[in-house]
């Protein structure tokens, strides 16, 4: 899943690993997990993710080299977050040898709406989940509840206005070259993101089948 912070990326992604059976492997949350782990990575990270830059090339192939050699990776996997850079992207297509195809989703969502929903996505401070359907500018009640833990829902340290902006620069400058990197490929597909996610969901469907089966044209982007 390739596409800019709010995208829809993580939503799109748990969606889609449910309905296949695979597993959804999402850097954000394997960092996110390693800092409240205290682990090496996460203590490296940490400061890294609160600013909105990216971790180094090296550190993420080695994550996601490893994750994928895990036996419920053999028989096809979502990525959400990883490649962000060109020097990823080079990575995973050895990883990806003999194992593909490799399908390449791109949601399409313009600035304005993903500032709107960052700024108002709350997660649970215990699991991560984002609380969908919830969000700060509705009001959300202080008691609300994480629905898989019960935990407390609360803002996730890099949407803050000004790290959201940073991210979204980051994102323009590293990991946008990654269009036109995959673009010219016959697996890549762009969907419009800014439909409501049931609709969102079945275009995805529908564009990861047929890229799978090679049906239509390469590329793909909305007109
Ligand atoms: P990561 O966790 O990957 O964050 P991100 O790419 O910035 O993306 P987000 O998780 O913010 O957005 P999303 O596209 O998943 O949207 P979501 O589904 O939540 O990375 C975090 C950090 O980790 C990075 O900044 C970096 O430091 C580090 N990192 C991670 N991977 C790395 C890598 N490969 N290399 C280097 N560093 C790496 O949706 C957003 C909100 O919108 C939610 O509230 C949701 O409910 C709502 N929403 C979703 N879909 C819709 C819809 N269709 N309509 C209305 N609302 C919607
Ligand atoms: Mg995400």
């Amino acid at each position: 899943m390739l596409g800019p912070p709010g995208a829809g990326k993580g939503t799109q992604a748990e969606r889609f690993a449910a309905s296949r059976g695979i597993p959804k492997i999402s850097t954000g949350d394997m960092l996110r997990q390693a800092v409240q782990d205290g682990t090496a990575i996460g203590q490296l990270a940490k400061e890294t993710i609160a600013r909105g830059e990216l971790v180094s090339d090296d550190v993420m192939i080695g994550i996601v080299h490893d994750r994928l050699g895990l036996a419920d990776a053999r028989a096809g996997f979502v990525l959400d977050g990883f490649p962000r850079t060109v020097g990823q992207a080079t990575a995973l297509d050895v990883m990806m040898d003999g194992r593909g195809p490799l399908i390449v989703i791109e949601i399409v969502v313009d600035e304005v709406e993903l500032v709107r929903r960052l700024s108002s996505r709350m997660v649970c401070d215990v699991c991560g989940a984002t609380a969908h359907g919830v969000d700060r500018a509705n009001g959300v009640a202080a008691d609300r509840q994480c629905r898989l833990c019960g935990g407390k829902l609360v803002q996730r340290s890099d949407d803050d206005d000004a790290v959201v902006r940073d991210r979204l620069a980051i994102y323009r400058r590293q990991t946008k070259p990654l269009v036109d990197y995959y673009q010219v490929r016959p697996t890549f597909r762009s969907v419009d993101g800014l439909q409501p996610p049931d609709r969102v969901a079945a275009d995805l469907a529908a564009a990861i089948e047929a890229a799978g089966s090679g049906r239509t044209s390469p590329g793909g982007r909305p007109s």
